[in-house]
């Protein structure tokens, strides 16, 4: 979505990407005029590809190798016109194998964005079974939760990700022509491996501190969980003006171009008072 990301963002001083990435939106927002943009990213092997896509851009360009909840003022050295995240997996990520993320590509069960905390295959072997059930009905919004928790329980140790996605598959049947019958398991452990709703709840306060009044803060999301925690802290949050009443979605041709944009809903609110 990146022409609304631009529309919002562009021509501003200093904007964070707080999920650089590949730098597609840092680049799109130096070329439309933004002044400086810090990229912020927990994984490594994508701040080095954004280093090289934006090395043309000089020093408008700052890296940060970072969980955004550990970004404040400090890391970024004072206020900032704009905030970005673009959140969730990338394409990098999901295609590499060896990350362990796709159902689609066999790898070791690790999933893991950064290099930090427990992989998906500790919590896959080593959670009680219905733990693992709440995990996979919560993130994933799965109502086989259950079912899918019992056979991953029956089927211990797993190791790879084809070895999940075929046990999970097993589980619930294949609808044909539906989404793979993993997707919702694997978006689960995904989320509770990188701790991604935390991440979110406690850096979305910190953002809203780090902007200058009048800066805006745009984020865009991939599921309910994070769209209705967005909306949520966006509504409540007193020196906020939401821009957009509802989420905007991206166009028939971009999902045409990136079918993995389908699911995106990008939401944006501005900050109205002087900082306390
Ligand atoms: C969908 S991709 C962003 C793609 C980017 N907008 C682009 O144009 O290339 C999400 C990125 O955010 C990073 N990420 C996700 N959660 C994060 C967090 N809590 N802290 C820092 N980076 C995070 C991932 O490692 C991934 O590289």
């Amino acid at each position: 979505m990146v022409s609304e990301v631009t529309e919002f963002l562009g021509r501003r001083g200093t904007v964070v990407d707080m999920t650089v990435g590949a730098g597609g939106h840092a680049a799109a927002l130096l070329e439309a005029g933004v002044g400086r943009v810090l990229g912020v990213d927990r994984d490594p092997s994508a701040l080095s590809v954004a280093r090289e896509r934006l090395a043309s851009f000089g020093d408008r360009f700052r890296e940060v190798a970072a969980r955004f909840s550990e970004v404040d003022a400090t890391t970024v050295g004072g206020r900032v016109d704009g905030v970005l995240y673009d959140l969730g997996v990338s394409s990098m990520q999901l295609d590499e194998g060896e990350r362990g993320f796709g159902y689609r590509v066999d790898g070791p069960l690790d999933m893991r964005m950064g290099a930090d905390g427990p992989t998906a295959s500790d919590l896959v072997n080593e959670l009680p079974e219905n733990d693992l059930a709440n995990l996979i009905f919560e993130y994933g919004q799965e109502r086989l939760s259950r079912r899918i928790a019992r056979a991953i329980a029956r089927n211990r140790p797993i190791t790879t990700t084809d070895q999940l996605a075929r046990v999970v598959a097993g589980a619930v049947g294949r609808r044909p022509g539906g989404p793979h019958p993993a997707r919702r398991t694997f978006q689960a452990i995904r989320i509770a491996v990188n701790r991604e709703i935390e991440e979110l709840a406690a850096s979305l306060p910190q953002a809203v501190d780090l902007l200058v009044p009048g800066g805006r803060v745009v984020v865009i999301s991939y599921h309910s969980l994070e769209d209705g925690l967005v909306k949520r802290t966006f509504r409540d949050e007193p020196r906020l003006t939401v821009l957009t009443k509802k989420p905007q979605r991206p166009t028939e041709q971009e999902v045409v171009r990136n079918p993995r944009a389908r699911s995106a809903l990008l939401r944006a609110a501005e900050r109205v008072d002087e900082a306390a």
